[in-house]
C-alpha cells in the first residue's frame, strides 16, 4: 500500500469552519445510514462538529435513534458521573441534546475491576459493530485516543499510563477530583479498523504532530503517523495545525 495516497487534507480558516465541516459529513453519513456505528473522541476538538449535529437534530434534520456509538477512551478510577469523565462529556456536548437511546452508547469502564476483562468485552463489541466513522483529535504528543507514544502499536484496548505531555495539557480541566494518571483506550489496530477516519486539528501544539502524520516516518514514537497506511483519512485542520506542511 502507498502511504498516505488517499489522505485528504483540507485547511479552513477557524475551528467553527471544521466544525459545520465535519458536523455536515456526520449528518450526511448519519442520514444516508441511520443505524450507522460512529467511533467518537472527546476533548475541545470535536466540540464544534458535535455542536453542528445536535441543532442539525434541533431543526429535524437528521435523527440519532438509531445510532451506535464507542468512545475512544476513558480514564481510570475516575467516577463515571465526574464532569470530567468522558461518559459525563458526551452526554453533555452531544448525546443528552439529541434522540440518541442510551443503550447504544457504548464506553470502555474505567471503574472496572477487571480492566483486561474490560478490554476484552469492549473489543469484542468493537469487532462485532465495526466503526462505519472514526472521529478522532490527536494530542500534540501524537497520540490519537490514549495511545501513547510507545516502542508498538497497540492492536486491541489497553490501560494505559498518561505521559506528563497529556496530564499537562488536560489538567486545566480538574478541579473537583485529581486527574487520573492512567486511561483505558481502544488500539491503534480497532481504529486502523474503522472504515473512514476524519481527525481534527486546531492550534500551533499541533502542528508537529501534524507534519509527522503527513510526512514523517510511520513510528509507534508517533502514533497518528499509523494513519499513512489507511485508506480513507479526512483530516481537518486550521492553518496553525498546519504550518509545518
Ligand atoms: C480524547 C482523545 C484524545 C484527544 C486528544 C486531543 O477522546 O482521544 O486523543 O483527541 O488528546 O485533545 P484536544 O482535542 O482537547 O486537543
Amino acid at each position: 500500500m502507498i502511504r498516505g495516497d488517499k489522505m485528504k487534507i483540507h485547511v479552513m480558516e477557524n475551528a467553527s469552519q471544521i466544525g459545520k465541516a465535519v458536523g455536515s459529513l456526520f449528518v450526511d453519513a448519519i442520514n444516508e445510514k441511520p443505524d450507522i456505528t460512529l467511533g467518537l473522541a472527546t476533548g475541545a476538538s470535536p466540540i464544534p462538529a458535535y455542536k453542528y449535529i445536535y441543532k442539525a437534530y434541533e431543526k429535524g434534520k437528521v435523527s440519532l435513534k438509531e445510532v451506535k456509538t464507542f468512545n475512544l477512551d476513558e480514564y481510570v478510577r475516575l467516577p463515571k458521573n465526574d464532569p470530567n469523565s468522558y461518559y459525563s462529556f458526551m452526554h453533555r456536548e452531544l448525546f443528552d441534546r439529541t434522540d440518541i437511546k442510551e443503550k447504544n452508547v457504548h464506553f470502555l469502564n474505567g471503574n472496572a475491576r477487571d480492566t483486561e476483562k474490560e478490554c476484552k468485552r469492549y473489543d469484542d463489541m468493537l469487532e462485532k459493530a465495526g466503526i462505519d466513522i472514526q472521529l478522532l483529535g490527536v494530542g500534540r504528543n501524537g497520540h490519537i485516543g490514549f495511545n501513547e507514544p510507545s516502542i508498538c502499536f497497540s492492536k486491541g484496548s489497553f490501560k494505559v499510563k498518561l505521559t506528563q505531555s497529556t496530564i499537562n495539557a488536560n489538567k486545566k480541566y480538574f478541579s473537583e477530583n485529581p486527574m487520573p494518571t492512567e486511561a483505558l483506550t481502544m488500539g491503534v489496530g480497532s481504529i486502523m479498523k474503522a472504515k473512514k477516519i476524519v481527525l481534527i486539528a486546531t492550534g500551533n501544539a499541533k502542528a508537529d504532530a501534524i507534519a509527522a502524520l503527513v510526512n514523517g516516518e510511520v513510528t509507534p514514537v508517533c502514533p497518528v503517523s499509523i494513519l499513512q497506511f489507511h485508506h480513507d483519512v479526512e483530516v481537518y485542520l486550521d492553518k496553525a495545525a498546519a504550518s509545518l506542511l
